[in-house]
């Protein structure tokens, strides 16, 4: 198929569900997860898995509606037996139609759901999410610079004039101009808060990003400068991503590998090439086939 729009976006914001265990100090090695025991961080691991920042090993997953305290109500499972790696460095695709369960999976590595069944390992300090929508993450009634500073004041590490030092250096390094430091989101354009909401999930130096869909509002230029933008800062900041996309043409041309979900479950994995090039599942050829 031919592959050549870049049309993807993304934004960011720091997730608190982390908050707890400290991205850039030693007790990151601790769980990641408030939710349960499932999901577990592991010291600098040795051996096999030295190039790898995340496990997800035969995860089942959903969500439970209705009961008391626990008793009662009901489960429908969403993630079937979902597996794969994360490596180093590689931005890992994930795409699949609307409700297979893109973001359920993204929640679970997060650990804002708890996994039914299997073990997600995390081999760096916790991850960051960047969202779809900058309008759902930002909070419209903090500055910019407000934003950025809010998970260095909540870590506590470090004092106000070294917040503010690393704030703006962020901003700056994703190209947020400073004029709009102190602006409000609404003020802000859509591309801008794509920025903001980038330096917010970067600003405490995780390594590892899950991108969850491009935002399709941002015109294709926006889209192919802040699709750069995450390219650059994979190299610089030593990061990497698991990429959630609608757009088939964006991860062809952004991502390394692709993970295909069906129905909750991965049909096919592999470099890009492989599996858009040749496809061995019916389902990756249908997706292909409506992305033509
Ligand atoms: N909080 C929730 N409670 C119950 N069911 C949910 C909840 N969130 C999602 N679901 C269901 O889980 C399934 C997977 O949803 P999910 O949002 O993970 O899909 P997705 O692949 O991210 O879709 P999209 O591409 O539209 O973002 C859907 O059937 C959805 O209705
Ligand atoms: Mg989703």
């Amino acid at each position: 198929m031919s592959m050549n729009s870049l049309q993807t976006p993304l934004n960011t914001l720091p997730s608190e569900a982390f908050s707890r265990a400290g991205a850039d100090s030693p007790s990151a090695a601790e769980s990641l997860s408030e939710a349960g025991n499932t999901v577990t961080t592991a010291s600098m691991p040795a051996g096999p898995a030295d190039d790898l920042v995340l496990e997800v090993r035969h995860v089942c997953g959903g969500y439970k509606s209705g009961g008391f305290f626990g008793r009662g109500g009901s489960y429908k499972e969403v993630i079937h037996d979902v597996d794969f790696v994360v490596r180093h460095g590689e931005i890992l695709g994930l795409v699949g139609e609307s409700g297979t369960g893109k973001s359920t999976l993204a929640k679970m590595i997060l650990g804002l759901l708890k996994p039914e069944k299997g073990e997600i390992i995390h081999y760096t300090k916790r991850p960051q999410i960047i969202f779809q929508d900058p309008y759902s993450s930002l909070n419209p009634a903090y500055t910019v610079e407000w934003t950025v500073e809010e998970p260095l004041r909540v870590f506590g590490k470090y004092d106000a004039a070294e917040r503010k030092r690393r704030v703006r250096e962020m901003l700056e390094r994703v190209d947020v101009p400073e004029e709009v430091f102190q602006a409000k989101p609404d003020e802000l354009s859509g591309g801008q808060r794509q920025r903001v909401s980038i330096a917010a999930a970067l600003i405490r130096r995780p390594r590892f990003i899950i991108a969850d869909e491009p935002v399709s509002a941002l015109d294709v230029t926006i889209q192919a400068q802040i699709l750069k933008l995450l390219k650059d800062l994979r190299t610089e900041l030593d990061l990497s991503y698991l990429f959630i996309s609608h757009d088939l043409n964006v991860v062809y041309q952004l991502c390394d590998r692709v993970l295909v979900m069906k129905q909750g479950r991965i049909v096919e994995q592999g470099t890009v090439e492989e599996v858009f090039d040749h496809p061995q599942q019916e389902y990756t050829k249908q997706l292909l086939a409506a992305a033509e």
